[in-house]
């Protein structure tokens, strides 16, 4: 009777306090990375290790460097107060990491266990024009959908080519759904890939109201501003991600404050070391509507919803285009439209040709490319292809994928 009690006992402490979810991201210095995993219950002692290693399948017998981790616990919003679940979130940063060089590491702590060996490689410190290399989609639910996305980006990143995953918004659909149980499967599903590579995210309208606590707390981006947008560099490029929710949220103090970071970021970052400009948001600022009658009969779940490509997109033009476009931006992805659309530079919805331009390539562009990449899964709404392109619309696809 007590053996079963005990043990009864010993497997409830684990799985309450045993961490999971691990994902890392670039932070303000090159030289550290974040690391972020939950548990059903905080505990004292949680921490981050690592140490050097020389190739990512080296199994390490000791870490070299430790740092201990700070817990956050936020209650979901959607539940009442009697049933609201807390959930318990952790965070540490691995710092002095040499550029380039790889790492083991793992989270946990020697009273509640440790999560397996994972490792990564430090922000590289580009020479000779290397090329950066990243993963980029918006829209990643949970569940069914998302399997065959997820085999493709756990071969993609077996190999760690690649410096970055970019997530511009919609996440998990929702992360506080079902008591946030849903951003639990959303992060436990992306911890092979986010694990390995930083796993950089913006916020979309999924992550807008009783979601916003879930994409403030789970996830730890550049800036300290409570992931709202951020700057870094990799490779020969500047990266920004922006913020399209404020307008739409009608917080214009927050808006406001966006606006200055822009301007300051654009202003101020180096353009001969970073010669690439790109950004990423979610709501589209160009994509190709429907004007067909067809998209009257809105065949759910397949139907393109034309606002986003028309209002919405004016809206968020009106805020936006001027400030990349005016910096000299090279490219502008967004997601929100659950399909893929490539269009040539273009500003002020006309098209501005590129020194050298196919379907393909753009060489010496005068203006932005935009490229929407919504399609990576999500459960029940693909934009089908539009029959009525933009002009300037050069390629587009409504089956699940990925850019690269
Ligand atoms: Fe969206």
């Amino acid at each position: 009777m007590w053996a079963f009690f005990i043990s009864t006992l010993s497997i409830g402490l684990c799985s309450l306090y045993t961490p999971e979810q691990v994902h890392i991201a670039w932070t303000d210095n090159d030289q550290s990375m974040s690391v972020t995993w939950g548990a059903d219950e905080s505990s004292v002692g949680s921490m981050v290790q690592w140490t050097p290693i020389q190739s990512h399948n080296q199994t390490v017998k000791s870490y070299a460097y430790s740092a201990l981790g700070t817990w956050i616990v936020f209650p979901n919003m959607q539940v009442s107060k009697i049933l609201q679940r807390h959930i318990h979130v952790c965070k540490a940063y691995m710092t002095n990491l040499i550029q380039g060089n790889l790492y083991a590491y793992r989270v946990g702590s020697d009273i509640y266990g440790w999560t397996d060996q994972f490792s990564f490689q430090a922000k590289k410190n580009y020479q000779n024009n290397q090329m950066t290399r990243l993963l980029v989609y918006g829209d990643l639910g949970i569940g069914d959908q998302i399997i065959a996305t997820m085999q493709r980006l756990i071969e993609e990143t077996n190999t760690y080519e690649y410096d970055a995953i970019i997530h511009n918004g919609d996440i998990a659909y929702d992360l506080d759904t079902n008591q946030g149980k849903y951003g639990d499967i959303f992060l436990r599903s992306v911890e092979p890939i986010a694990s390995r590579l930083p796993y950089m995210v913006s916020q979309g309208n999924h992550e807008s109201g009783p979601v916003l606590p879930h994409y403030i707390n789970r996830f730890q981006m550049p800036g300290n501003i409570s992931n709202f947008w951020y700057s870094y560099n990799t490779g020969m490029a500047h990266i920004i991600a922006f913020n399209t929710e404020p307008i739409f949220d009608g917080l214009n103090d927050l808006q406001a404050q966006q606006m200055v970071f822009l301007q300051n970021d654009l202003k101020n970052y180096d353009k001969q070391k970073y010669p690439w400009l790109i950004v990423y948001g979610h709501r589209p600022m160009y994509c190709s509507p429907n004007l067909t009658t067809t998209a009257l009969l809105k065949e759910i779940p397949r139907y393109r919803w034309n606002p986003d490509c028309q209002e919405n997109a004016d809206f968020v033009r009106s805020v936006f285009e001027d400030v990349f476009y005016n910096a000299g931006a090279d490219m502008v992805i967004t997601g929100h439209v659950h399909a893929y659309e490539r269009l040539s530079s273009v500003y002020q919805n006309i098209s501005v040709p590129c020194e050298y331009q196919d379907q393909n390539t753009c060489i010496g562009s005068k203006a932005p490319v935009y490229i929407v990449t919504g399609v990576p899964g999500q459960d029940d709404c693909y934009a089908p292809i539009s029959p009525t392109p933009l002009p300037f619309s050069m390629a587009q696809d409504d089956k699940l994928g990925i850019s690269i």
